[in-house]
């Protein structure tokens, strides 16, 4: 993986979107990474299952376990991968399981949004349907994820449903439930993650 230079990162951002930096340093971008061939599964690069939890995938608490009360109300997001509590393996193996943790009000939940959620909390794909992205910034006012690339927003509230810019269609959902203060994975994603082909723009690429 590389990162991207947080230059080029606000130069694509432009000026006139304001925007909270929580879940920057992870804004790699792999443009078209779900049309990839596959590539064999290990403990490491397997998706997300039930009973996985989730631990922080940057900054101070890396690798930590996260709990409910790790998740600020109202966000900004966490940006997170699965762990199989079995194991202890971390699914960092694969860029597919970048995800992103949510906390919000619960009355602010769309019904769709509220039955994949648990105290509040809603998970999202953080690989971006435009051209694959990361989804890696948050517009405080606005409680929206964005995705850097081409400004494509998302309503985390309405199931991350597109409320601006090209992204074809919502960030898939993965479903949770409430385990000793902790979101626990309850099933799989609810849409495949990325592009899905016939969907992705002709012609189109990440511009880093
Ligand atoms: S890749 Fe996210 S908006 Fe284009």
């Amino acid at each position: 993986m590389s990162k991207q230079p947080d230059t080029t990162r606000r130069a694509i951002v432009g000026a006139t979107v304001g925007v909270g930096l929580g879940i920057g340093t992870l804004s790699i971008l792999v443009p078209f990474a779900s049309l990839n061939p596959k590539k064999e599964v290990t403990p490491e690069t397997e998706p997300p299952k039930e009973g996985d939890l989730f631990v922080f995938a940057e900054g101070d608490k890396k690798g930590q376990e996260i709990t409910f009360d790790d998740l600020p109300l109202g966000g900004p997001p966490a940006l997170a991968y699965p762990k199989d509590p079995k194991t202890g393996v971390v699914k960092s193996g694969e860029r597919n399981n970048l995800v992103l943790l949510i906390r919000l009000n619960s009355g602010d939940l769309s019904p769709e949004a509220a039955q994949y959620a648990a105290d509040g909390t809603v998970v999202y794909s953080a690989i971006c349907t435009h051209l694959g992205c990361t989804v890696s910034e948050w517009v405080p006012d606005k409680g929206e994820l964005l995705c850097p690339c081409h400004k494509g927003i998302y309503d985390p509230r309405d199931g991350a449903k597109v409320v601006g810019g090209p992204p074809p269609r919502p960030l898939p959902a993965l479903p949770i439930r409430a385990e000793a203060g902790k979101p626990v994975v309850a099933g799989g994603f609810t849409s495949p993650v990325g592009v899905v082909a016939g969907l992705e723009p002709q012609g189109g690429s990440c511009a880093v």
